[in-house]
């Protein structure tokens, strides 16, 4: 076991009802690379991952296929879900399903324990009910309708009619919890983050809570309530507990006990049930609250969030083919404000990919191993008295080694490339002064040449430990060229302290080849 502290970090579960697109791909990139870091400071890191499969959304998706909900499941999980995870390099610990025996029992095992003690309640529920969004709307909530749902008040995040409910259902007391979540928000301000939506979360709290409605008859794909088996369990308190099932809630204590709380990673969209709703759930059944909640921003397309449903979906793969996995992690890491909304367009990820990874860190790295070849045989050559030139970039090194890392602590996963980047330029416009290639005309010189190229790879193999968690691929294929042991046993924080082969060995082709037709074609 990793002696550092546990990092358990939890991306929202994926409704099945159809197939990834590159938002999705979005939050488990940005979870990754967190992961990745963190994993790689020698923290205990947990990645968790999985889908969110029952409810009526899922119901009706497979019924208009004509196949039962969990076939449907089944098929999307092993055909769409899990290749995500491959298409964008995600390095998960656990995957866990809402239909999963571990995950059923625990809900069950939870919802018995409020029940038992006081918390759920039978009543009866009217109100309007958005199927897109499985949430209960305020009228609110609701907008006016165009079109064909003209005079009609529809979702406004779908754009569609909402359904009136009248059922008797259990509700869980989480006005109770108003207060307490209040003092919550304002003894720990990072609890949810950004602040935007921090904001956003305190003024829909500060209107008042009531109680949640947390049962469905109507329908049976779900979770059993145990002790009422005529209800199933709604979908959101159900898939809510994914994070704690997964990790071994009510079974096994030793391994909740090492991981839990988690820091939470989710859609803007989507915070208001993670920074209300679960850390009630969990207040009244007794379990600390998660460590932070980060709503991130959307990806927009055209500037409208993209969205399926809108047809403005673009699936990961269109862009992986195209850049590879490397390019796409980089891109949405780099060109986007973490927390902030992003727009994607294929202009700006093909000019990125060309100048920031094929021109400056890919050439980067190919100049200064085939001058380490052609000029030394290969063998990394001993640095010789340093110059302030020399001193300036190890300089660099340990400064954006630092900065990248307290990014990191504050989510600022762009930050932490900008910095990292810093170095690609620093040592760039360092082999461009100091003209290595001039050096190596002259013997008398050849002190001075032995320093450059030994300060330049000394860089490069920081820069590639900095960047492993962002560009795993091309990283992994440098540090085979210049490095010793495993890419991923390098503490991060430390990249500056790296250990070069005795010889580094030539790079078969560039890290970021030529992208002929940057576009898919349509
Ligand atoms: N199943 C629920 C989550 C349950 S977690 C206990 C759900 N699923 S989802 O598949 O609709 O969305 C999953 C995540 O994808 C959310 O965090 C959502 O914000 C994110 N995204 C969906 N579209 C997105 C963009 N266009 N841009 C960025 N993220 C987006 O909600």
């Amino acid at each position: 076991m990793p002696a550092g502290d546990s990092f358990f970090i939890a991306t929202p579960i994926f409704y099945v009802n159809d197939v990834p697109h590159i938002g999705h791909a979005y939050t488990e990139v940005a979870a990754d690379v967190l992961a990745r870091w963190h994993r790689q400071r020698g923290d205990d890191a947990w990645l968790l991952t999985g889908t969110d499969e029952h409810g009526q959304k899922i119901l009706r998706t497979a019924t208009s296929n004509g196949v039962t909900p969990q076939e449907w499941a089944d098929k999307l999980v092993t055909e769409s879900w899990k290749p995500l995870l491959q298409t964008v390099d995600i390095r998960n610990d656990d995957f866990i399903r809402t239909t999963d025996a571990r995950h059923e029992k625990g809900v069950q095992t939870f919802l018995q324990k409020l029940y038992d003690d006081g918390f759920i309640y039978q009543g009866e529920f009217e109100g309007f009910y958005c199927v897109g969004c499985e949430e209960y709307k305020q009228p609110g909530d609701l907008v006016d309708g165009t079109g064909p749902f003209e005079g009609q008040q529809v979702c406004a995040i779908h754009s569609k009619p909402v359904e009136l409910l009248q059922e008797s259902n259990y509700f869980f007391r989480m006005s109770d919890f108003e207060q307490r979540l209040l003092d919550l928000y304002e003894q720990q301000p990072d609890f949810v983050q950004p602040d935007t939506v921090r904001n956003e979360i305190v003024q829909f709290v500060k209107q008042g809570l009531r109680d949640l409605s947390i049962s469905r008859q109507s329908f049976d794909w779900g979770v059993k309530v145990p002790w009422d088996e005529k209800h199933v369990v709604y979908v959101w308190f159900d898939a809510l507990l994914n994070y704690i099932t997964a990790i071994g809630y009510g079974v096994d204590d030793d391994e909740f006990d090492r991981r839990w709380p988690a820091v939470q990673l989710v859609g803007k969209d989507i915070a208001r049930f993670h920074a209300v709703i679960w850390p009630a759930m969990l207040m009244a059944a007794g379990l600390p609250v998660p460590k932070n909640v980060f709503g991130h921003g959307w990806l927009l397309v055209g500037g409208e969030k993209m969205s399926k449903s809108k047809l403005t979906g673009i699936a990961p793969q269109q862009i992986t083919d195209v850049f590879g996995s490397d390019a796409f992690r980089y891109y949405f890491m780099r060109a986007i404000t973490f927390g902030q909304d992003g727009n994607f367009s294929w202009e700006d990820i093909s000019a990125r990919y060309q100048a920031e990874l094929a021109n400056g860190f890919g050439n980067l790295a190919s100049r200064v191993v085939a001058m380490i070849t052609r000029y030394f045989d290969g063998t990394v050559p001993v640095a010789g008295e340093l110059t302030d030139a020399d001193l300036a970039v190890r300089e660099t090194e340990v400064r954006v080694t630092a900065a990248a890392d307290a990014a990191i602590d504050r989510f600022a996963i762009n930050e932490a490339l900008s910095s990292i980047w810093e170095l690609v330029d620093t040592l760039n416009g360092y082999i461009t002064e100091q003209e290595p290639w001039a050096l190596a005309k002259d013997e008398s010189k050849r002190e001075r040449l032995a320093t450059v190229l030994a300060t330049s790879l000394r860089g490069l193999g920081t820069l590639t430990v900095l960047l492993s968690p962002f560009i795993p691929t091309a990283t992994t294929t440098l540090w085979q060229s210049i490095g010793q042991g495993e890419l991923t046993s390098q503490p991060v924080d430390r990249a500056p302290e790296w250990s070069s082969a005795p010889e580094v060995q030539p790079l078969a082709a560039g890290l970021f080849p030529r992208i002929e037709q940057p576009e898919p074609a349509k």
